[in-house]
């Protein structure tokens, strides 16, 4: 699955500039460069613009009563020159976009393949061997990875700043796009695709690892099974980012607080009160929409395909111990 020998490393691109955070893909480079011709180009334009305005502003100005408006109103050559000018040096600039586009479209054909899911508002990554890791991305540093997305639901647009790529993740069908993270190290995953309530806290952390850890990581990402039930259930509680939305000390978040839920009469959206036993939270956790508490909006992620029998008993046996 990953190559044993370790792909020849890169150095640190850059620490960040003035205007860009630190460049940690092998695909930054070509962003950078696309983003520093248009600026200094744009730099160049303005001050010659914006120069021989003030400078004409000045020279021209007023001075008696007698001053006469110019009768020159135009001159073609200046205008087919400032027209033909500047047309080809946007088709320049095109070009070099393009070039970059183009590098992150296609993925190298070794590339590493991780399935992400997005879904209001979660991040989840599959990896080949069958390991889920919800909002935490983990891959082996000196490789390309390839990203298979799709959502369960609104658009949403996976964006890492430091590696220079953003695609649009959208249900019904998929995008993909690809890095190769030159530095270990923790990098933050964005949604920057506005999708609801939650969009500003749709985050993913993005663990870039040596391949040898990364191997090793990936064969012991199945969980702990020594844990009591409670302790596991915890653990999933935090790895699925369930606080997110829910607190165990009774404040209201998105969803309902789960101190003292565990045997509370609870009334429902339709006028039903339904005490929360076993079959209730087990239902909440897996056709989360199925029953709503009065006051809340249907919002919770579906966890039908992505959580096990054992994991829903572990997150129960949790939830009954937040008394
Ligand atoms: Cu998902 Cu914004």
């Amino acid at each position: 699955m990953i190559a044993p020998e370790t792909a020849p490393s890169h150095e640190p691109i850059h620490q960040g500039t003035f205007w860009l955070p630190k460049a940690s893909s092998t695909l930054a480079p070509g962003v950078d460069h696309a983003w520093d011709v248009v600026m200094w180009v744009s730099v160049f334009f303005f001050v010659i613009v914006i120069g021989t305005m003030a400078y004409f502003m000045w020279k021209y100005r007023r001075r008696t009563d007698k001053d006469e408006t110019s009768t020159v109103d135009h001159s073609a050559k200046l205008e087919i020159t400032w027209t033909i000018l500047p047309l080809v040096i946007v088709m320049g600039l095109f070009f070099v976009g393009l070039s970059g586009f183009m590098n992150a479209s296609v993925a190298p054909s070794d590339s590493y393949e991780v399935q992400v899911t997005g879904e209001r508002w979660l991040w989840t990554f599959i990896y080949p061997n069958g390991a889920i890791s919800p909002s935490r991305l983990v891959v082996p540093k000196g490789k390309p990875v390839r990203m298979v997305m799709s959502s369960k639901d609104v658009i949403h647009s996976f964006y890492v700043p430091e590696f220079r790529i953003k695609r649009d993740v959208i249900p019904g069908q998929y995008t993909s796009i690809w890095f190769e993270a030159t530095e270990v190290g923790k990098y933050t995953l964005e949604c920057a695709e506005y999708c609801g309530t939650g969009h500003s806290d749709m985050l993913a952390t993005i663990e870039v690892m040596e391949p040898e850890q990364f191997k090793q990581w990936l064969e012991s990402a199945g969980g702990d099974k020594s844990l009591p039930p409670a302790k596991r259930g915890e653990a999933l509680f935090n790895k699925w980012q369930c606080s997110a939305c829910h607190a165990l000390d009774g404040s209201r978040k998105v969803g309902p607080s789960f101190k003292g839920l565990y045997g509370r009469e609870e009334t429902m959206s339709d006028g039903r009160v339904i005490k929360a036993d076993e079959n209730y939270l087990r239902e909440s956790i897996l056709l989360s929409n199925a029953k709503i508490v009065k006051g809340y909006d249907p919002v919770m992620p579906i966890f039908k395909d992505m959580l096990k029998d054992d994991d829903v008993n572990d997150l129960i046996a949790f939830i009954k111990e937040q008394k």
